[in-house]
């Protein structure tokens, strides 16, 4: 177990990987006819929806002279820029009248574009897409969406500003060994609960997974689904550029969630974690029980790493250990055959060859 590679220097980008799609906001915060106010990887947006309720996303900043949009107003679906007026389409980005242009040169109006984003609601979340370059043509993939094994499901949302990058908030998440630290609660595990873990890890494209196994006697899964007296399966999985799936099944009983990381400066991030579960239906108030434990827990992490950025001012010398690092390291390679995939267009190579099987103390 020697202590290894150095945490790699943030690049250029500050480790914060475009291509991809990120939750910007909750649905139910933005209202029809209504902008808001947002940011992602460093780049200002106004995210709003139009009289029908479809959602756009823009860089909060007029191709005229940089006046936020979001001090514009809204009508139908377009935005009037508070500065000259100009009016730009919001699913597109195109100037669509300058009012102080006396010729009336309707082509060059047209030729001028507000920097557009594909937006669209999903599982409760705004996402937005996030490419990379601003040419209008790359292809947009679907956006991500929790998976669910029944038509009828609670559905909940939280989340969690850390004063952190976006790299420090994905590995503090897939992080095994802080458990009995960070997590500790008289009824739920002390730091002497600790013991041995060993788990196989497999490889999926742009992440890999935990496979399927029973979950261990002190974890979460166990002491509630522990219940139904039926086999409980615990799968998780990570995949760029920044989420962590857990699924957990107990005959058809099923519990789903997802925690994402998104890098909203180079110095901060949010983790949004929205789950979706069948299980305890006839349970009254499940949804608030469930969310005062898993604001706990997110808690619990969001202070950690307030602390944490405290050390991280200085810019301290940081190492990743075997076994219970791996995952970090991982994740760092997978970035790193991401950007080498897409700068010389050939597949990616995957870092990790086939299942290898981790041990640790947690
Ligand atoms: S700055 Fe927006 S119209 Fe001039
Ligand atoms: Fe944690």
């Amino acid at each position: 177990m020697e202590p290894d590679s150095s945490l790699p220097t943030e690049q250029s980008d500050a480790g914060m990987l475009r291509g991809f799609w990120y939750p910007a906001l909750l649905s139910a915060t933005v209202s029809r006819g209504k902008m808001r106010q947002a940011m992602l990887l460093g780049t200002p947006l106004v995210i709003g929806r139009d009289a029908q309720g479809r959602p756009f996303a823009l860089r909060d900043s007029c191709p005229h002279r940089g006046m936020p949009l979001s001090y514009g107003c809204l009508e139908d679906h377009f935005l009037e820029c508070s500065y000259h007026g100009w009016r730009f389409d919001v699913h597109s980005g195109q100037c669509r009248e300058i009012p102080s242009w006396v010729t009336g040169d309707k082509l060059k109006v047209d030729r001028i574009y507000a920097v557009h984003f594909p937006a669209e609601d999903q599982d409760g979340y705004i996402w937005v897409y996030m490419p990379d370059s601003e040419k209008r043509d790359e292809p947009v993939p679907p956006a991500p969406r929790l998976p669910v094994f029944s038509s009828q499901y609670r559905l909940t949302h939280l989340s969690a500003d850390l004063p952190v990058s976006v790299d420090h908030g994905i590995i503090g998440l897939m992080d095994p060994a802080h458990g009995p630290f960070v997590h500790q609660a008289w009824w739920w595990r002390t730091r002497h609960s600790i013991q041995q873990k060993e788990k196989t890890f497999e490889p999926i494209p742009n992440g890999f997974r935990i496979q399927a196994h029973k979950p261990s006697a002190n974890s979460a899964a166990y002491k509630l689904l522990g219940v139904y007296g039926q086999p409980i399966t615990t799968t998780i999985e990570f995949v760029l550029p920044n989420m962590r799936f857990e699924q957990i099944h107990c005959g058809d009983n099923w519990f789903s969630s997802r925690a994402t990381v998104t890098p909203i400066t180079a110095s901060q991030c949010r983790i949004d974690f929205c789950a979706a579960w069948n299980v305890f239906r006839r349970v009254p108030f499940m949804v608030s029980i469930f969310r005062i434990f898993a604001r706990m827990f997110i808690g619990q992490d969001q202070r950690t790493m307030q602390k944490q950025s405290e050390g991280l001012k200085y810019n301290p010398h940081l190492m990743l250990i075997d076994d219970a690092d791996r995952p970090a390291k991982w994740y760092f390679q997978l970035k790193q055959a991401y950007l080498e995939a897409k700068r010389t267009g050939q597949p990616m190579r995957h870092p990790i060859p086939g299942p290898i099987t981790l041990r640790w103390r947690s």
